[in-house]
């Protein structure tokens, strides 16, 4: 937990930690931040890495740490069943370590990313053997490379009942709910100084759905600690929505209680959906500044996060522009850099957290 490590605005100096004082007033260039900088870093699309010198540029001046967007999940991996295709993870991996960047592994398990061999999967033999070999294979290849993965992503149901909390999926068909232990029990085994974390989404908004969906993450966890199985952190994905509040208590709270169980807290795909604001660029820009800055300051005034990764780099290449069309047909501006590369409020937040102190 950090104490006096943050520091505000010169209006502050009550130690308090005074995250609404912060967030409102000049979001851009002050926020709560640690003592210390916190690793920031972006995913990278290959077929953007390849073609685009900018975005390599951009990747060596404002990130610590690369992340594969794709390329170690099964769909980029796996293309046939007996095969396994590095090519792309290997040549994002090789920029990150001759730059002496940081890497995370993302994702070793999850229901979407899967090539159409594996989504028709019928029996549990064979989930069973091509889930263990996958798990075995992809950790023992990049043992001492990568040193953190998403072992498991997006396990919790979208919207949990007592009765389900699990997001359905062909693992959870197959093998039933202690697929997830499997996941980290056999990734502890092929390389057992990896960090190991679950990794999700909707974890950050003042609402039943989302605090039932903190809960389940909470009960995975001690399921798997009171079994010594192992486990070390968990990724926010932070894929914002700029018409949703951030839930500042009840975000402290969870990270309290992940914290009190050994667990590092990752930002692993900050974003904001952007399509509920209005046309104006810089009216937008400002308001996505605003609503990170909110989620930083709660965020970095509990616990200082073992990394902030962007999910992308740049306006020019974002999930969000395809999966939430503005109805204005504009396109979307979620991350740090606009479209020709230039820094955004939003970039200001990440590098000020960077370098500890604004
Ligand atoms: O590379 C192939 C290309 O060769 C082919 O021509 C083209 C058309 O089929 O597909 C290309 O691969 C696509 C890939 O993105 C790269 O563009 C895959 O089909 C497509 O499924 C993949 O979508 C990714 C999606 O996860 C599913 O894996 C998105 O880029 C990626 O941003 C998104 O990221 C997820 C995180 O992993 C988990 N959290 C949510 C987040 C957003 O959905």
């Amino acid at each position: 937990m950090l104490g006096t490590g943050l520091v505000g605005m010169a209006m502050l100096g009550t130690g308090s930690l005074g995250i609404d004082t912060l967030a409102p007033a000049l979001p851009l260039t002050q926020s709560a931040l640690a003592a210390t900088g916190v690793p920031v870093g972006a995913a990278v699309m290959i077929e953007d890495f390849r073609l685009d010198p900018r975005l390599r540029e951009a990747l060596l001046r404002y990130c610590d740490v690369l992340v594969p967007m794709n390329d170690l999940k099964w769909e980029a991996l796996r293309h046939d069943r007996d095969g396994f295709d590095y090519s792309g993870a290997d040549e994002v991996i090789a920029f990150a370590r001759r730059h002496g960047k940081g890497l995370r592994g993302h994702t070793l398990v999850w229901n979407d990313g899967l090539p159409a061999w594996a989504r028709a999967i019928v029996s549990r033999a064979e989930a069973e053997r091509e889930f263990n070999r996958h798990i075995e294979t992809v950790v023992s290849r990049f043992k001492g490379i990568i040193p953190v993965w998403d072992v498991v992503n997006e396990v919790i149901a979208h919207e949990p009942t007592p009765g389900r909390p699990l997001r359905d999926s062909i693992w959870l068909r197959h093998l039933g709910p202690g697929y997830i232990e499997t996941a980290f029990r056999l990734a502890a085994a092929a390389d057992p100084k990896a960090r190991l974390v679950i990794n999700d989404y909707d974890l950050e908004n003042p609402d039943a759905r989302t605090a039932q969906r903190r809960r389940e993450i909470i009960a995975i966890i001690r399921q798997l600690k009171d079994k010594g199985i192992p486990i070390h952190g968990v990724g926010l994905q932070a894929h914002l929505y700029a018409e949703r509040a951030v839930d500042v208590d009840g975000l402290q709270r969870f990270i309290a209680e992940l914290l009190r169980m050994d667990m590092t807290v990752t930002i692993t795909e900050l974003d904001v959906i952007d399509w509920r604001l209005p046309a104006d660029p810089a009216t937008r820009d400002a308001a996505v500044a605003k609503l990170v800055s909110t989620f930083l300051n709660a965020v970095l005034a509990v616990c200082s996060p073992a990394g902030i990764v962007t999910w992308g780099l740049t306006d020019k290449s974002s999930w969000i522009s395809e999966t939430f069309k503005r109805p204005d047909g504009l396109p979307a501006r979620p991350l740090p850099l606009d479209a020709a590369y230039r820094p955004k409020p939003f970039m200001n937040l990440l590098q000020n957290a960077r370098r500890g102190r604004a």
